[in-house]
């Protein structure tokens, strides 16, 4: 078996939305086959657990958790056996959890030790977000990845539930549900069985869990609904199969089409529905249910005015609530009220519509014959810019960071073969302790940014400068058929709204249903188009433009005569702004326009020419500025704009998805 890097893991915690004690209830089926199956749908929080994972060779299993606040470091050695893993897991604690799955993939799978280094907990513990299920989920994704399994993640997640049941703790089947990340999911609980379906967001939703800081009895809760089940004895106990059958099957329906719909406000309305039912029908049999502090804010008519709907969490009682809040501005203000009026801790969580592009290409191979001399010592894209947060950047890693951005996992960087130690020193080699000591706090965390952009790189190299187009297609293999972001190594963006301007790309390239290719467009001075790809076509929307003709470099009398446009009443040009969401039939077309070559650049422009006609294009006119880096005055001027710019700045995504980084926490996209 090949042996593999250190590989990073991260698994959020989970919150229930809909359905919570249909879980169980629809376990009963095992005796009870009138009971109507249970249904729910949770969701993976922001927050979470982080780990790097590797093999080794003492077949030990060794687990090294820090704390939540990264103040101290437990460390915990056991030998790969099953009667100790066995042993440990039944003695309870943290690191049981570890051992109970330990043990179940030896059992099962027979696998060797690993090494977890848990180095950073965000989620809260005991709050209703299964951070034990979370933790058992880590370290069956470790195995199965260390140890090239191939388990799908219903797999991983019955590893985990088997391994924590192996462990004094008792955790419900809907914990391991975590396992599916930040994408919501419906399970369903019939009998013994379930049933997992992920479900697609058709929108970004912005919710605000808060902790009531009151009493809740979960066992009383749980043993007052129980004594309803498994046969109905009395009208309330029929009342509160209902509930929990098939009343929550109905709303799981509905909540399941305004999810993918992206109707916050009917899914904010249905969570408001599901509250009042619940109430209806539970409180009579459950005093617990009552819970004053969750209806006292639930009752609020200022927090009405900044979300759609909202309703408890968990086993419900005075534990957390949760609300679906208008807008990201809406969830702010929510939060500093709830903290300010009744001393609530706050924290967010989004459910963010999927990107169907996953992967980035970028190419830096060209020569940079324009920035000569500096490009005989150094690829242009190592030049320096500083960011409005006032941090020195090389120009590549505020592209990447761009890509990151728009909710891709994966870069290719194509490089020249002798640029490809620069790149791995740059990204991939470790900061020596003795600097990182010596960096100010600010800049402590570039340190861990760069690490963790340096896992998502793949370097693909280009041997020959033969252009752009030829350049892409070198990512043709890695691309693998999927639509793409493609972005020039070169140019920088800043967006004017809190979204990224490759978000906005994406997001344009997504709202046609991932059919028709998308290029960012943008405003040009005639006197300048002769640097850059020109564009034009019609209107669809103040912003869409359906392109009907693309030309590379044109001359400026050729954009006078055959490429201006008309855009609010004014006859302008717009140029391509090195953002592209490319269907993989690009690489069809690229490879065909390489084969006819014979000497000269295979333009990525033709290429585009030929997909427009065979599939159409769009181009999009981005709100935000973009700065070329490859031109000698072009670049002056960048430097300047670039670290000054004082719009509201796009708040970079979840880009990592799965890191904290600023990035993360300003996440709208
Ligand atoms: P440019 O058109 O700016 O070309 O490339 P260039 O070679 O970098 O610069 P000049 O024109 O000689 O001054 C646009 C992007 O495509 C990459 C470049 O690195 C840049 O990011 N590129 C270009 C390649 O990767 N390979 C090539 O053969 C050409």
């Amino acid at each position: 078996m090949k042996n593999l890097n250190p590989i990073e893991i991260f698994v959020p915690g989970r919150v229930c939305l809909f359905g919570e004690h249909s879980d169980w209830a629809g376990g009963h089926r095992r005796t009870n086959s009138e009971i109507a199956p249970g249904a729910v749908i949770i969701t993976g929080t922001n927050q979470g657990m982080y780990a790097r994972c590797s093999r080794n060779t003492t077949k030990e299993l060794v687990v090294r958790s820090t704390l939540t606040d990264g103040s101290s470091t437990e460390i915990y050695r056991v030998p790969m056996e099953l009667d100790l893993l066995q042993r440990e897991a039944a003695a309870g604690g943290f690191f049981s959890y570890a051992a109970g799955v330990a043990a179940y993939m030896l059992d099962f799978y027979g696998v060797a030790g690993i090494e977890i280094d848990n180095y950073k907990t965000t989620l809260p513990v005991k709050k209703g977000l299964s951070s034990s299920a979370a933790f058992c989920v880590l370290v069956a994704r470790a195995f199965n990845q260390l140890f090239q399994l191939g388990l799908t993640t219903r797999a991983e997640i019955e590893a985990a539930y088997q391994g924590e049941i192996a462990t004094p703790s008792r955790c419900g089947r809907m914990d391991q549900g975590c396992a599916y990340g930040q994408i919501p999911v419906m399970m369903n609980f019939d009998g013994d069985r379930i049933n997992v379906q992920p479900l697609r967001p058709g929108a970004d939703f912005f919710l605000l869990v808060a902790d009531l800081c009151g009493k809740k009895d979960t066992v009383r809760i749980l043993s007052d609904l129980n004594a309803a089940y498994p046969f109905a004895k009395s009208e309330s106990d029929k009342r509160v199969h209902r509930c929990l059958g098939t009343e929550n099957k109905r709303l799981l329906e509905q909540a399941c089409a305004a999810l993918e719909e992206g109707d916050a406000k009917r899914l904010g309305a249905l969570m408001t529905e599901a509250q009042a039912i619940f109430d209806e029908n539970l409180i009579p049999v459950c005093d617990e249910l009552k819970s004053p502090k969750l209806h006292e804010v639930l009752a609020d008519p200022r927090v009405a005015e900044w979300v759609t709907g909202g309703k408890g969490v968990g086993s419900q009682g005075d534990g957390c609530v949760q609300f679906i809040c208008k807008s990201t501005d809406a969830r702010v203000a929510l939060s500093a009220y709830l903290k300010d009026q009744y001393g609530m801790p706050c924290f967010d969580l989004d459910i963010i519509r999927p990107s169907s592009i996953r992967k980035a290409v970028i190419p830096v191979a060209g020569l940079g014959t324009r920035m000569f001399p500096y490009t005989k010592g150094v690829p242009k894209t190592f030049l320096p810019v500083v960011t409005p947060d006032g941090i020195a950047k090389p120009v590549i890693q505020v592209v990447i960071e761009e890509a990151l951005s728009a909710g891709v996992k994966k870069i290719a960087l194509i490089i020249q073969p002798e640029d490809a130690s620069r790149f791995r020193e740059y990204f991939n080699a470790d900061v020596p302790s003795a600097t990182i000591a010596k960096l100010p706090q600010t800049l402590k965390k570039e340190v861990e940014r760069l690490k963790e952009i340096g896992t998502r790189i793949t370097y693909i190299q280009q041997t020959e400068a033969k252009g752009f187009g030829h350049a892409v297609l070198q990512a043709e293999k890695w691309v693998n058929q999927e639509p793409f972001l493609l972005m020039l190594g070169d140019h920088l963006f800043q967006s004017n709204n809190d979204r990224s301007v490759a978000a906005q790309v994406v997001g344009l390239f997504q709202d046609f249903g991932d059919k028709q290719s998308v290029v960012g467009i943008y405003e040009e001075s005639l006197n300048r188009v002769k640097h850059y790809g020109t564009v034009a076509g019609e209107w669809i929307s103040d912003k869409t433009m359906q392109v009907s003709t693309v030309v590379e470099k044109p001359t400026e009398d050729e954009a006078q005569t055959y490429l201006s446009v008309e855009h609010h009443g004014r006859s302008i040009w717009f140029c391509v702004n090195g953002i592209y969401a490319l269907l993989p039939a690009i690489f069809d077309i690229l490879r065909l326009q390489a084969a006819s070559v014979e000497e000269g650049e295979v333009q990525l422009t033709t290429a585009l020419d030929t997909l427009m006609q065979r599939d159409g294009l769009k181009g999009l006119v981005v709100d935000g500025k973009h700065y070329d880096t490859g031109i000698p005055s072009i670049y002056a001027e960048t430097v300047a704009g670039f670290s000054n710019h004082s719009a509201v700045f796009a708040k970079a995504t979840p880009c990592y998805g799965d890191c904290e980084l600023e990035c993360k926490k300003n996440a709208r996209y």
